[in-house]
């Protein structure tokens, strides 16, 4: 599942709870995060966080054993795949690890903020959708901010492919109407709000849920309270 959204609309927090329910139900849960590193970038970084956690839990020793090519993302940095020939055994590897680890037990893989993978990155998950991972017990779901993605940006092209897998989905997370905005305002603020403040903070939302507490609290977060990633805020 690719979720898509602006910046704020609540794409962690969807997949949050997501998580939550999957991990009630007896999945295991494993996030891996992309983060905005310029053109610099660190190759693998959201697998390499994956296959740490996986590393670190007993149950799915053997299935590493079984994988030992994957190690070379534990703390192998840019060398992780020099040549072509490593690069495909390195994807065919963790490819073969993730069926394992779900054959063991059903896993959810979240992996956040796509628009910021780097190319590593995109190439390694178009491999393992394209390959079919999916038809195990396993899920994927992917967040990425929509308003970051311009023209030419890396990952349109990953996307397009993506879409027209059968296997893959993408939900569209829209901004909410001013009215839920309000609704959402009123209903987290313990006392009532004049209507003038709730009016300015559905304002300045345009939609985000994220606006709302640093809006009508005091700032906890900066000189203008605004959560990370909360352009639209205050
Ligand atoms: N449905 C919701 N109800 C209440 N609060 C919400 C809801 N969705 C999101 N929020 C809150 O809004 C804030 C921003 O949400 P979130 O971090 O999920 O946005 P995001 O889409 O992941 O943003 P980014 O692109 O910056 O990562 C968080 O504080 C979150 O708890
Ligand atoms: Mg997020």
């Amino acid at each position: 599942m690719l979720v898509a959204g602006d910046a704020g609309v609540g794409k962690t927090r969807l997949l949050e709870e997501v998580a939550g329910q999957a991990a009630e139900a007896g999945m295991t849960v494993v996030t891996g995060h992309c983060v905005d590193l310029g053109d610099v970038g660190l190759p693998y970084l959201p697998f390499t966080e994956v296959l740490g956690v996986l590393a670190a839990d007993d149950r799915f020793a053997s299935a590493l054993a079984a994988h030992p090519v994957v190690e070379r993302l534990l703390g192998a940095g840019s060398d992780a795949a020099r040549d072509v020939d490593g690069r495909l055994r390195l994807f065919e590897g963790l490819a073969g690890l993730l069926a394992d680890v779900a054959d063991i037990a059903p896993l959810l893989l979240v992996l956040e903020d796509l628009h910021w993978a780097d190319q590593s990155s995109r190439d390694l998950l178009r491999f393992l959708l394209a390959r079919g991972v999916l038809r195990h017990r396993l899920a994927v779901f992917a967040s990425y901010r929509a308003d970051d993605l311009h023209r030419r940006h890396p990952l349109r092209p990953l996307l397009a492919e993506l879409v027209r897998l059968p296997a893959v989905e993408r939900l569209e997370l829209r901004p909410l109407a001013d009215s839920d905005v309000a609704r959402l305002v009123r209903a987290l603020e313990p006392g009532p709000l004049p209507d003038a403040t709730v009016r300015r903070i559905v304002e300045r939302a345009e939609g985000t849920p994220s606006t709302r507490r640093s809006c009508s609290r005091p700032p906890t977060r900066g000189p203008a309270g605004c959560p990370a990633g909360s352009p639209t805020c205050c």
